[in-house]
């Protein structure tokens, strides 16, 4: 691969300003400097770029908690990305594992590898997705048993079956709290599925997706590196 892809990836900077910079200064590439912006370097070149080792991931994993009000997207020229949320320095090419509505919060795992979300993402798998939710509205051991045969929505979806939790009910705010898991994961589906038990979705957070829980110490917006315990229960190859 051209070094200033290499350093790119790695989220030195932008493919033009690294040219620039690698004409000008020089990288030291296996003890040699070059300034040669498509000098060809491997994963296991030893890359010395302003001072510091840079060395070569090809994937990355990070758990976010997101915040509501930001789109599940890589980049959008007017709003802001939960891509964006990521701190720098960070490869460009990363995207969200799927989608939580804008004013969905909670786990979101950021990534650039393809392969790990379409194994979550694959309808074929039925990842278990757990959200917290609190509902306009009383849940009730009926609910919990509608959800649990498989909702027909209104447009005629026919869910998987659900597992539907009712942690506390307040009869005078007229409102529940529940945990659900899901198997499948369609447009706006938790919301339709309690719509359709005449329930309105007040507040959603997702709160696992597979064998990954969300860290409860990560404040909304906030992101770290999926740890190497957690890459394994992914079934990731953790390089050490
Ligand atoms: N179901 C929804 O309705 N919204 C989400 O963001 C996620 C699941």
């Amino acid at each position: 691969m051209r070094l200033d892809k290499y350093l790119s990836d790695m989220g030195a900077g932008t493919r033009s300003e690294l040219k620039k910079e690698i004409r000008k200064s020089g990288v030291s590439v296996d003890g040699t400097v070059v300034t040669d912006p498509g000098f060809s370097v491997s994963a296991s070149s030893r890359v010395v770029f302003r001072g510091t080792v840079i060395a070569y991931e090809e994937f990355v994993y990070y758990m976010l908690n997101k915040p509501a009000g930001v789109i599940s997207a890589s980049e959008d020229g007017r709003e802001e990305t939960v891509v964006d949320l990521i701190p720098e320095p960070k490869r460009r090419d990363l995207f969200p594992v799927g989608r939580l509505d804008r004013d969905t919060e909670g786990l979101l795992i950021i990534t650039n590898d393809g392969a790990l979300s379409h194994r979550l993402l694959s309808p074929k798998h039925h990842v278990d997705k757990v959200y917290y939710v609190r509902v306009s509205g009383i849940l009730t051991g009926n609910d919990i048993e509608l959800f649990r045969d498989g909702l027909v929505l209104t447009d005629g979806l026919e869910c998987l079956p659900a597992d539907l939790t009712i942690l506390s009910v307040s009869e005078d705010e007229y409102t529940s709290e529940a945990e659900i898991t899901i198997r499948e994961g369609k447009f706006h589906q938790v919301k339709r599925m309690f719509s359709s038990v005449g329930a309105e979705v007040l507040y959603l957070k997702r709160l696992s997706m597979g064998p990954l829980v969300l860290d409860p110490g990560l404040a909304p917006g906030e992101s770290r590196r999926l740890t190497p315990d957690e890459m394994a229960l992914l079934g990731l190859q953790v390089s050490i």
